[in-house]
């Protein structure tokens, strides 16, 4: 449990919250702006990412973990830093019926440093692995590949400043997008530590001051609260300003230029193909030493050539932060879903729908349904994929059906068969029936199938 010094205390807030409607009122309701629903024609793909997602982190030896999507809004403010894009604008907070403050999660890395201190995961043999696969939500300008709320793949390791945990999770990131068909690079610098960073913003801060006259409004809010962000700036004529403006890599300290010689090397040893990158200074406060982001490469589709797939980095202050035991190291990284799977679309790595239909059920009157149901639920049960359109009255609209959906047999019970036990089995092929016991027809069903896919095999 956290000391009492350092836990997040609920903030009583006295007056609720002002409701506002959504701005387009229409008779019928829709989705809020920025949120989607995900219809069938990705679950083939979101499935392929949640397996990948899922052998990955039991090959490397990580444990999921499950965390609620509200959280006390002071847990964001501390760890991602109150003068953060994040913070200052993105989160959706409100204040309960009980007046406490509150907000939807937007983003896992704070609250798995939370959740391993709460639960006292520090007494366990280190590092600590853990992910998550699970909504996050920001109230930014929706666009291609940015909602309001979308899903993340989370990986976060507490407990080590090994470097060689780094560079596992980032080739973790980067193979993860290969399996998936996708041209990527991942590309990395370092942030060194509060001290040394430090130096470098006031440096940052000095040389821009210089250039005051040339930076935007965005830009010179920038640089009285957070300089380094001016480095993520894309407004017109900062590229050149950015060039000539102190590089980070100078100011690292020993210890952090260190790590990240042997970061880069674990990154060649294993073949990840990385580009340095000294303006990546990422939106979130916590991040010490390593920064890194997946980039797409991809010619076609310019929309979404350079955008980030995830990003993540080390932040070694994160859990002392939040009041969990000094030197508690950790590093991680979370890939977004929508963003993935926008990505294989524009690549053409899309998999096929997956819909198998062994068999087709077909039945004629009211008896026959109603046995139907039942026999359905057999087939069910032996682990065969049955079709069905108990909804259409005839033998020719149901066969019809069964023939698009290219099965090789098909079952068909009318009321005679109801009343004799039997039922009748159709080879799809040559339209061939016979009789057979219905007791025993998710046997026969079976044994056919195999001797099916047998041929196929030796075909
Ligand atoms: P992040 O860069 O804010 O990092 O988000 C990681 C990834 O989530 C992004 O690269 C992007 O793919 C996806 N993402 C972020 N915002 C949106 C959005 N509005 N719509 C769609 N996708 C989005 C973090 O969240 C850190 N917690 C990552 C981390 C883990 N660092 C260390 N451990």
């Amino acid at each position: 449990m956290p000391s009492s010094s350092t836990e997040l205390e609920e903030t009583p807030v006295k007056a609720a919250a002002p409701a506002v409607e959504p701005k387009k009122k229409s008779k019928t309701p829709e989705t809020l702006r920025g949120f989607r629903d995900v219809l069938a024609d990705e679950q083939a793909a979101w499935e392929k990412v949640e397996e990948l997602a899922r052998s990955m982190t039991r090959a490397y030896g990580f444990n999921r973990i499950r965390m609620p999507v509200l959280e006390q809004t002071a847990l964001f403010e501390r760890s991602v830093g109150k003068d953060t894009d994040i913070v200052e604008k993105e989160m959706f907070t409100f204040v309960d019926q009980g007046g406490v403050k509150m907000t939807l999660r937007p983003e896992g890395t704070a609250q798995a440093a939370r959740a391993y201190i709460e639960h006292g995961m520090v007494s366990q043999s280190q590092p600590v692995k853990l992910w998550y696969f699970e909504p996050f939500f920001r109230h930014e300008r929706p666009q291609a590949g940015r909602y309001r709320q979308f899903y993340q793949w989370g990986l976060e390791a507490f407990g080590s400043d090994d470097p060689v945990v780094d560079a596992q999770i980032i080739l973790m990131a980067q193979r993860f997008c290969r399996d998936l068909g996708l041209d990527v690079i991942v590309q990395v610098n370092s942030l060194g530590t509060p001290v040394s960073r430090k130096d470098y913003i006031a440096e940052l801060a000095k040389y821009f001051k210089q250039h005051k006259k040339l930076l935007s409004e965005t830009d010179l809010k920038r640089l009285t609260k957070n300089p380094l962000r001016l480095l993520d700036s894309k407004e017109p004529g900062m590229e050149a300003l950015k060039a000539d403006a102190p590089q980070i890599f100078d100011y690292l300290d020993e210890v952090s230029k260190q790590h990240f010689m042997k970061v880069l090397e674990y990154l060649d040893e294993t073949e990840v193909p990385y580009a340095l990158n000294p303006y990546l200074v990422r939106g979130l406060d916590y991040y010490t030493k390593t920064t890194f982001e997946i980039v797409l490469n991809t010619a076609s589709s310019p929309e979404l050539e350079g955008m980030a797939l995830g990003g993540g980095g080390r932040y070694d202050g994160l859990v002392p932060l939040l009041g969990g035991r000094e030197n508690t190291g950790g590093v991680g990284c979370a890939m977004g879903i929508e963003r993935l799977v926008l990505a294989m679309k524009a690549a053409n790595v899309m998999p096929p729908r997956r819909e198998r239909t062994d068999v087709f059920f077909c039945q004629l009157g009211e008896g026959a349904r109603r046995k139907g149901l039942a026999i359905y639920e057999k087939f069910r049960e032996g682990g065969i994929a049955v079709g069905e359109a108990f909804g259409k009255g005839t033998l020719k609209a149901q066969l019809e059906i069964a023939d698009k959906l290219k099965v090789p047999l098909a079952v068909i019970l009318g009321q005679k068969e109801v009343l004799d036990g039997t039922i009748i089995l159709r080879d799809m092929e040559s339209g061939a029936q016979e009789i057979v016991d219905a007791a025993k027809v998710v046997g026969i069903v079976a044994k056919r199938l195999k001797d099916v896919a047998d041929e196929k095999a030796a075909a």
